[in-house]
Order: structure tokens, then sequence, then C-alpha cells
């Protein structure tokens, strides 16, 4: 049963009872509705107390019941709200720990509400490219003023109670006995008798509505560019200011039904449940069992190696940090603090924080400290020969269990995996750069990894606040493998007519967060070179322009040596086209003989964007990413894909793929050609006008 329903000293108790945080599905629904006429019924019941069991008032709508035909089953959270709100007998809501979107919602139609302290209250849903859709925007703002509501519709970000406790929203803050103060609470409102208050008969005060109103609008203005949420979020309340309850109701509903329909709402939703839907591995169960994991090894104190330690850092894990010298040992851990004591300045982290997260560290020259470590990650140089001495010597010192991990970029987890004589427990976690700041984990699977340590690593990633999404064993694994692609797209454009400008502003405008040319000297082009010159020698037929090499063999890496694609000031990041470099580009087509041709921007995005979606549907048919979401999760969080769009997989399926295929068709007849043969599974679901997102 989702609701609970007991009679305690004349009061109806009605407890929300669906975990983990009652979300309002249909049985939910029914449930409250049922109690609140039971009650009404009852001659021996006087007033009703409406609670959560477990976690949480309620967290909202059920998210296992989106897109099901049960979530717009009767009743519908309104005509629950209106059961509570047409009540006889007195409703009071007694809220603890969480009561965010419909939860709230449902809240605001009790006559009465009290709160435990600390509990998170919020109208998240603009963060799905929503707004509240039970009267949440009518309702809020008659309760707890015009800004206040107007802020937390807007931003979607939770307040403790005990910030609202100023506002009409809570009748009293209870500490101790939630239930027994409800209870009391709710006798003592009989007992004065009704009609009980109700949210939607206030007015909303305030000096300057209109005024605060543009204010706000003024202010969503550049963040929600890309979104119609916040503006509709806006419109919805306004039309309540203006119109009063009903009109704004009506059109609070009007809005929700068009926002769901919106590309970006279905693209953050998709993100939204891409990222649940990342935790779960077709083949591991939830309930396969864990390794502890106590105790962090780190080898290598560079790029990587410091930032990988400062995600265990924070989440209160000790860390062996292993050089080879005491220099780079130093010189690792002065970054480490160096990032800390920034992160105080901007007045994030406290200075004692920073003491005790650097006390965690022990820094070691020594293998056999990793002896007590339960997870060793290795970021030592990308070279095999490197990697295999450090993988015997973990093998000898790591104790039984431990699970010894890579944060290879592009080496054979497999073959990292056989150095040991327990490839069952290794295991891929590449990271990306700034490791302490980048949101995304690729987990990647060897033949032979043991699933509980895949469970483990996908548990710990969430702890360490990482998205991990699982990839098998290829070169570049998911995300490098198609930035190749896409790279190797931009550099064929420069060969055709385009420049690094054009190109990276193209890209930019369709809402990458850094075009291809930015991003390479940022990263440094040698990296890229050297990608190459291994791919020259192992896929000789590969066609790729040659073009990027004759920039670094002029010596300019990016912005570490001042150029690279562009030309950069001492100490600034500013890109400048480069004269030079264009007139290299130019001389190198005319070397080729290829004759230079203009570019729209159209064909740049769509050559850039489509590349991904190819190579993504070749990772997705060899089974390397395990569904169509983790591609698209990869791209949102490590790679800058503009997230109103959703990720590439999204963006193809949103233009179907038999346009996509038509365009990949044609590019294939054009000079550089060569990369365009459609994927088999581009072609498939061209031809059954599926999706790769279903
Ligand atoms: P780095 O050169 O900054 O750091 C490597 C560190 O490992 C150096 O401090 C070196 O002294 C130490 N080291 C070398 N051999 C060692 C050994 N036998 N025992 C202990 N320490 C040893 O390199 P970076 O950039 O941190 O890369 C490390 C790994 O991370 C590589 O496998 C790389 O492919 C991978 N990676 C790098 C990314 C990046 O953006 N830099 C992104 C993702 C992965």
């Amino acid at each position: 049963m989702a609701v609970d329903y007991t009679i305690r000293g004349g009061v109806a108790v009605i407890t929300l009872d669906n975990p983990p945080v009652n979300g309002l599905g249909h049985s939910t629904r029914l449930g409250i509705v049922e109690g609140i006429e039971r009650a009404n019924d009852d001659d021996d019941v006087r007033a009703i107390v409406l609670i959560g069991a477990g976690k949480a008032f309620s967290g909202g709508a059920d998210i296992t019941e989106f897109n099901t035909p049960k979530a717009t089953q009767e009743p519908t959270l309104m005509t629950v709200i209106k059961a509570l709100e047409a009540s006889a007998k007195p409703v009071v809501a007694a809220i603890h720990a969480v009561a965010m979107g419909g939860g709230l919602e449902l809240a605001l139609g009790a006559h009465y509400r009290i709160a435990a302290p600390g509990a998170q209250i919020a109208l998240p849903e603009v963060k799905l490219g929503l707004l509240p859709g039970a009267g949440g925007t009518q309702r809020l703002p008659r309760i707890v003023g015009l800004e206040t509501a107007l802020n937390m519709i807007v931003s979607g970000t939770p307040v403790p109670s005990e910030q609202l406790a100023r506002t009409a929203l809570f009748d009293e803050l209870v500490e101790g006995d939630l239930l027994a103060r409800a209870l009391s609470f709710a006798s003592q409102a009989a007992d004065r008798g009704g009609p009980h208050p109700k949210v939607r008969d206030r007015n909303i005060e305030h000096p300057n509505a209109e005024g605060f109103i543009q204010f706000a609008r003024n202010g969503v203005a550049a963040a929600a560019k890309h979104f119609p949420a916040p503006h509709k979020c806006i419109d919805a309340v306004e039309r309540g200011v203006k119109e009063g309850f009903e009109r704004g109701l009506a059109f609070e509903r009007e809005c929700f039904l068009a926002l769901v329909q919106t590309p970006e709402s279905r693209a953050l939703r998709h993100a939204f449940f891409g990222e649940r839907a990342a935790a779960k591995i077709a083949d591991v169960p939830s309930n396969t069992p864990v390794r502890e994991i106590a105790q962090i090894g780190v080898i290598g104190a560079g790029t990587m190696g410091g930032g990988i330690a400062m995600n265990f850092l924070n989440a209160g894990l000790p860390v062996v940090l292993l050089e080879t010298k005491q220099d780079a040992i130093d010189r690792g851990l002065a970054t480490i603090r160096r990032n800390y004591e920034a992160q105080v300045k901007k007045g994030k982290l406290t200075q004692e924080k920073v003491e005790e997260r650097m006390a965690l560290i022990q820094p070691t020259l020594s293998f056999s400290d990793l002896a007590q470590a339960d997870l060793i990650i290795e970021a030592v140089f990308e070279e095999l020969s490197v990697k295999e001495q450090v993988f015997r010597q973990l093998d000898e010192v790591a104790k039984p269990g431990a699970i010894l991990a890579s944060n290879t970029s592009t080496l054979d987890l497999n073959k990292i995996a056989s150095f040991t004589k327990r490839p069952g427990d290794v295991i891929g976690m590449h990271f990306f750069s700034p490791a302490n700041v980048m949101k995304l984990l690729e987990v990647v699977r060897g033949e032979k990894t043991d699933k509980d340590v895949l469970a483990t690593v996908m548990q710990l990633a969430k702890k360490i606040k990482k998205t991990a999404v699982v990839s098998g064993v290829c070169d570049g694994f998911i995300g490098n493998r198609m930035i190749e692609q896409y790279i190797r797209q931009a550099l064929f454009m420069l060969e055709e007519g385009a420049l690094p400008a054009q190109i990276d502003r193209a890209i930019e405008n369709f809402g990458f967060a850094m075009g291809p040319f930015r991003m390479s000297d940022l990263a440094g082009n040698d990296i890229g070179w050297a990608i190459r010159k291994r791919r020259y020698r192992e896929q000789p037929d590969l066609h790729y322009s040659r073009v990027a090499d004759r920039l670094c063999e002029m010596g300019r890496f990016g912005q570490k040596t001042g150029a690279g694609w562009y030309d950069y000031q001492p100490g600034k990041r500013d890109a400048a086209p480069s004269k030079l470099v264009d007139d290299m580009i130019v001389a190198y087509s005319k070397e080729r003989g290829v004759e230079r041709r203009k570019f729209g921007d159209e064909e740049i995005v769509e050559r850039l964007v489509l590349s991904l979606v190819n190579e993504g549907a070749k990772i997705l048919a060899e089974g390397i990413a395990g569904k169509a979401s983790d591609i698209d999760m990869v791209y949102l969080t490590g790679y800058g894909f503009p997230l109103w769009r959703g990720g590439p997989m999204l963006y193809a399926d949103t233009i179907g793929l038999y346009n996509v295929e038509r365009a990949m068709r044609k590019y294939a007849k054009q000079t550089n050609g060569d990369a365009w043969q459609p994927a088999a599974l581009v072609t498939a679901l061209a031809q059954s006008n599926g999706h790769f997102n279903d």
C-alpha cells in the first residue's frame, strides 16, 4: 500500500508510504483522496494529518510513471489538491526532510502546514524544462510572497524550511516529534472550527509587483537564453498576479502542456533520466555486493593524479599518493594545495577544511605503502611499458581483493590487466581534465573485469559526485573515439575552404562550449599529433588531413606555447586568429590541389555533429556503450555538448535518422567523403523509422 490510514485520538493520519521518496504515483494519489473521504465520512474523526513515512514528506511526481498513462490517470495531483482544499475537516500537512515539486504543491493544498527544521523545500520543475503544473506558480506566491516564490520557481533550488519560517508557509516549525505536534495542532484547529484557510484565497501582496516581475525577467534573460521554461514560470506567476488565482491556474496548465512538448524540456528530461540510467548496467544486477572502499591509492601526482586524489579527499577518503621522486611529490602536493587555496579565496572552502583534506594525504615513494589500499588508481605516463612496470609491482603489493584501476586514455585495458595475476580486479577509470572539476568518469570494463568490481566503482563514482558511464574496451573509449572523427572532419573542412575561427564560431553558435580548434589549443596540439602518428602507422589506409601536422611542425602546440591554431597573448586565454596559420592552411589546400570553396555554418555544424553520430552508432552496435543515452551523457558532461540539445544521439533522433542518413550520403559524394559511409545502425534506423533512444 502506498498510503496508510489510521486514527489517533480523533485525528485521521494519512501516511504517504511509497519509498524511496513518497513519489505521488497513481496509487498514492488515490490513497490520499480515499483517506480524505473516509475521514470526512467518519463522525469519530475531527481532523486530518498528512505526513510522509521514511526519508521524505514527498519528492513529487513518481518518476517511474513518467511517460506512462498512469501519470495522467485520475485522480491527478490537481484533483487530490482540490480534495484537500474541499475537506470540511481541517487538513494539516506535516513536513520533514523533503517537500519538492508535486510534494510541495500537495502541501499547499492543505489548510495548515507544520515542518521540521532542515526540510528541503523546492519547486524544481524548471530543471526539467517545465513549470510546476499543479498550482505551484499560483499558490506559492500567495503564501511566501512574490519575490521568494519567483526565486524558488525560476531557479528550482531547494530552500531549507527554517529560511522560510518568516513567511506564512509554515504555521509552525517543530523541533522534536513531528507527528505528535501535528496531532495536537490538528485537534486545536478542529476545536477552533471552520472554515479553514485555503492558500488560493490569499492575495499576492507586493508594493511593486510589476516592477519586480520585470526585474526577474531581466534576471533570467542571459542564463535562460536557450531555455523557455524560466520565462514561462515568470509568465504564469504574472498571470496570477494580474488576473487572479483561477485564470492563473488555467494559464499555468496551458504553459505546462506546451513546455512538455519543447525539445529543450525533452533534452533536460533525457539528461535527468540518462544520468540515472547510466548507473544501471544490463548484466550487473543492482543488488550485486560491493567491496568496501576505505582507503585509496593514487600512483602519479601529475596533472591527472593530483586532480583524481582531490575527488577522494573531498569525500573524506584517505589517499596514499605515490611518486617516483621527492620533488615530483612535492610539486603534486603543492598543486593540490594551490587548487584548494583558490577555493578558499573564492569563499567556497574554509582554511580549516583545506588542512583537514591535506591531512588525509599520505605521500610516499614506496609501493609497499599501497598494501592497505582498497582501490589503487594509476595515472602515470601514457606508455605501455611504464604501465606494465606499475601493474606488475601493484600485483606484488596490493592486498587480495583490492581494485586496480588505470586512468589510461588510449591504451588497451585488457593488455594492462594481463600484467597482473588478477585481471578480474582491473578496471579503467578514465577521468577528464581537470579531474577535480569535470563531472564525467568513463568506467572502462575490461574483458575480465569482475561484476562486483564494476558495481563498486559505479557506486564510488556517485560518492565523489561523478557522472559515471560504462565503456567497453576500444581505442579512445566512447568520448575520444567519437571526438577523433569530429576533429577529422574539422581538419577536412580546413583543407576544403574553411578557417579555424569560422568553424569554431559555427559550432559554438550551435551551443558547444568550445569549438574544435580552441579546444585543441587548450588541450595541446601535440596530443592529437601523437595519436595521429600512431594512426598513420597502424591504419595507413585511413585518410587524414595532414594540415594539423603542419601546425605542429611549426611548434604551435597551443596555449602552452603561446601559439596554436590561434595566437595568444602571454598569460591570456583569448584566441586571436593567426594570419600565419590561415596562410599555411590556404597554401596546404593549394598543394593538395583542392579548390577552396565557401562554407556555410550549417554544413560545418552538420558535418561535425553527424560525424559524432555516425561513430556513436558504431559504438552502440558494437556494445562499447550499453545504450544511446550513455553516449549522450558522455557528451553532455565531458565534451560541452549543448544541454538543451540533449547530446548527439538524441539530436539525431530529433532530426530523424532518415534525414541523418541522407545527409551522410550527400557528404560521401564530396571531397574527403570517405568518412561518410553511414553506420549499419544508422541505415537500419533510417529504414525502420526508428530512434537511438527508444
Ligand atoms: P603527467 O605527466 O602530468 O603525470 C604523470 C606522473 O606520473 C608524473 O608526475 C610522473 O612523475 C609520474 N610517474 C611516472 N612513472 C611513475 C611510476 N612508475 N610510479 C609513480 N609515478 C610515476 O601525466 P597526466 O597528464 O597526468 O597523465 C597521466 C595518465 O592519465 C596518462 O595515462 C594519461 O593518458 C591519462 N589521462 C590524461 C588526461 C589529460 O588530459 N592529461 C586525461 C585523461 C587521462
